[in-house]
């Protein structure tokens, strides 16, 4: 727990009252230099694992998707990826270490990284390739062909929380009690009665949802970003209604050292804060943008696609060998591999992350 961090929110409480979970978020995950993503980044040693930091195969077959999305395009000169959110970078450390050929030539690498700290270690990570370059947002970049891609980072973005009560929806937000946090009821504002309708119809009295309202003004960016190419992101969610229903208390989660919490105040600064994301408000929001949308799929047939199955029979082939030649530290090795890339595809974890495609064939007016 970051005692600046409870000053600083109960400074800002003080000087105008409850503020809304976005706000709160903001501070705890983002603020400099107690939040929460300034001091962590996911993976080995970390407070938990994603598929990029689990194994290399991961970014060897988004590799695959890259190069495809390239030859798809024409294979022309330079093809930017935009990767928001790399945390410790090893998604495409595995990717361009594997990257071949024509391809090769073309690749370019952009982290979107807001955090100075994390964009050190992403630099100290990948060395100083000129593939290579870091940017804050993706306002700063000159449109590109290529592709924007977020792994498990809009489940991070900032949300509003809402509970429905009997007396209508409220808009949950954080005060002061004594020195503590809590939460405040506020009456649902007219600004987001809209956003908020869809979910009351599928929800009773006590329970909750959450909306994250900067996901349009991100898409767009993203579109904008790209004068050719695809918006890829992949993460934890559901699209409409099971987001609600699925969830009728909420999807927020808090991480700390692999520990799954409840109590967004509980470690402020210490722990992650995160909730599902609804794929549906994406897709909308893609449309908004000008993007053609393809179809949804989990991660496990996504990864399929690009050679999960072949990746696992060749590690069990290889485990296979190295036993019967007596070469125990590599059989070791190889099993270990192989349960690691399995999990990518395990149904019950990550195989069942959604991965979102659209694509921009010309340039939104
Ligand atoms: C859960 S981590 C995922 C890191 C990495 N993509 C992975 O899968 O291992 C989420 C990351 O997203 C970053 N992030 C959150 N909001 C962002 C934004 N608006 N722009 C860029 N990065 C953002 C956070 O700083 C954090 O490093």
């Amino acid at each position: 727990m970051s005692p600046e961090l409870l000053y600083l929110l109960r400074r800002r409480i003080g000087a105008s009252g409850p503020l809304r979970f976005d706000e709160f978020m903001d501070i705890v995950l983002y603020s400099d230099p107690h939040g929460y993503y300034r001091n962590h980044v996911p993976g080995s040693g970390f407070d938990y694992e994603t598929s990029p930091t689990l194994t290399p195969w991961f970014g060897r077959l988004v590799l695959q998707e890259l190069e495809a999305a390239w030859e798809q395009l024409g294979s022309p000169e330079e093809f930017t990826v935009l990767e928001v959110g790399a945390g410790s970078g090893d998604l495409a450390a595995a990717a361009v270490a594997s990257v071949e050929g024509g391809f090769s030539e073309a690749l370019r690498w952009f982290f979107v990284e807001p955090i100075d700290t994390v964009r050190r270690l992403q630099r100290f990570r990948l060395g100083s390739s000129g593939r290579y370059r870091w940017v804050e947002s993706l306002s700063e970049v000159e449109p590109v062909t290529g592709m924007v891609l977020a792994h498990e980072v809009l489940d991070n973005f900032p949300f509003r929380l809402f509970e429905v009560g009997g007396d209508g929806p409220k808009e949950v937000r954080v005060g002061t009690a004594r020195h503590h946090l809590t939460e405040v009821l506020f009456p649902i504002g007219p600004e987001v009665f809209d956003l908020a309708a869809p979910a009351l119809e599928h929800l009773e009295e006590g329970d909750r949802f959450e909306l994250r309202t900067g996901v349009g003004s991100w898409v767009t960016a993203a579109a904008r970003v790209l004068e050719r190419g695809r918006l890829l992101v992949v993460d934890y969610g559901a699209t409409e209604p099971e987001i609600w229903t699925r969830h009728p208390s909420g999807s927020m989660v808090t991480y700390r050292r692999g520990d799954l919490g409840i109590d967004p105040f509980d470690n402020l600064g210490g722990a992650d804060i995160t909730a599902h994301v609804n794929f549906s408000a994406l897709e909308r929001s893609a449309r908004d943008a000008g993007l053609h949308v393809l179809p949804l799929q989990t991660q496990k047939a996504w990864l399929e696609k690009l050679g999960l199955t072949e990746v696992v029979a060749d590690l069990r082939r290889r485990a296979v060998k190295a036993q019967a030649e007596g070469r125990h530290a590599d059989y070791l090795r190889y099993l270990s591999e192989r349960s690691r890339v399995e999990l990518l595809g395990a149904r019950g974890g990550l195989g069942d992350y959604l991965v979102f495609t659209a694509e921009k064939s010309a340039a939104v007016e």
